[in-house]
């Protein structure tokens, strides 16, 4: 199995998807270390109760955003770690950084990419009136939310949806797609080329 390094700032619930379909003997890749920016983010003792190795990086004991994405590697490189997964990491991470993962580091994204890039996806999607919402895998490069797309799900927009009923079914969706993204990456059943886009195996 392929070692996988999780990082969150959060709930980790996509993490806790990573994590359950890892369980099976015949997925292709293991969590091997989860790391969190923030202290307090409920993933990580999420991710202990599983036996995985969890660990806070925050911001604020660096005096610079480069040392503190040093620290991250650093944890990173010492799991053993292959691929990169950011499930809810929250901080924009530099060019250097992504460099340091092309091609072996992926994110999830509550839209369908490219629309709505950023924050607040629900709410945009909902004022821009919608019919069809939904998430996105892709490997991260430079420019935020805009790497070469792994997988997508749609979600249809109900007429009395609020941003909350949205986001819990666009959530269900990217606990599906994650893992099955995260499996092709892992198996080499997709990859990203040199000129940045998707290429997948025959
Ligand atoms: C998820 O909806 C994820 O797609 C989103 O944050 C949430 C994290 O939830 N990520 C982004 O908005 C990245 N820009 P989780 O901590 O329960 O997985």
């Amino acid at each position: 199995k392929q070692p996988v390094a999780v990082l969150i700032s959060g709930r980790g619930s996509n993490m806790g998807a990573l994590i359950a379909a890892s369980l099976d003997k015949d997925y292709p890749a293991r969590i091997v270390t989860v790391i969190s920016d923030k202290p307090d983010a409920k993933g990580l003792d999420h991710a202990r109760e599983f036996g995985i190795n969890a660990v806070a990086v925050p911001r604020a004991d660096f005096d610079s955003k480069a040392a503190h994405e040093a620290a991250i590697i650093a944890a990173i490189d010492a799991s053993g770690a292959k691929f990169v997964a950011l499930a809810g990491y929250m901080r924009l991470l530099s060019g250097d950084f992504v460099n340091t993962y092309a091609g072996r580091m992926i994110n999830i994204h509550p839209s369908l990419l490219p629309a709505f890039a950023g924050l607040a996806t629900h709410e945009r999607a909902l004022a821009t009136g919608c019919r069809v919402h939904g998430c996105t895998v892709h490997f991260v490069t430079e420019a935020m939310d805009e790497g070469p797309i792994i997988e997508q799900e749609a979600v249809r927009v109900e007429a009395n949806d609020t941003p909350e009923t949205l986001a819990a079914r666009v959530l269900e969706a990217e606990h599906r797609i994650y893992p099955k993204a995260l499996a092709m990456l892992a198996s080499g059943q997709v990859r990203m080329g040199r000129g940045g886009q998707t290429r997948f195996a025959d």
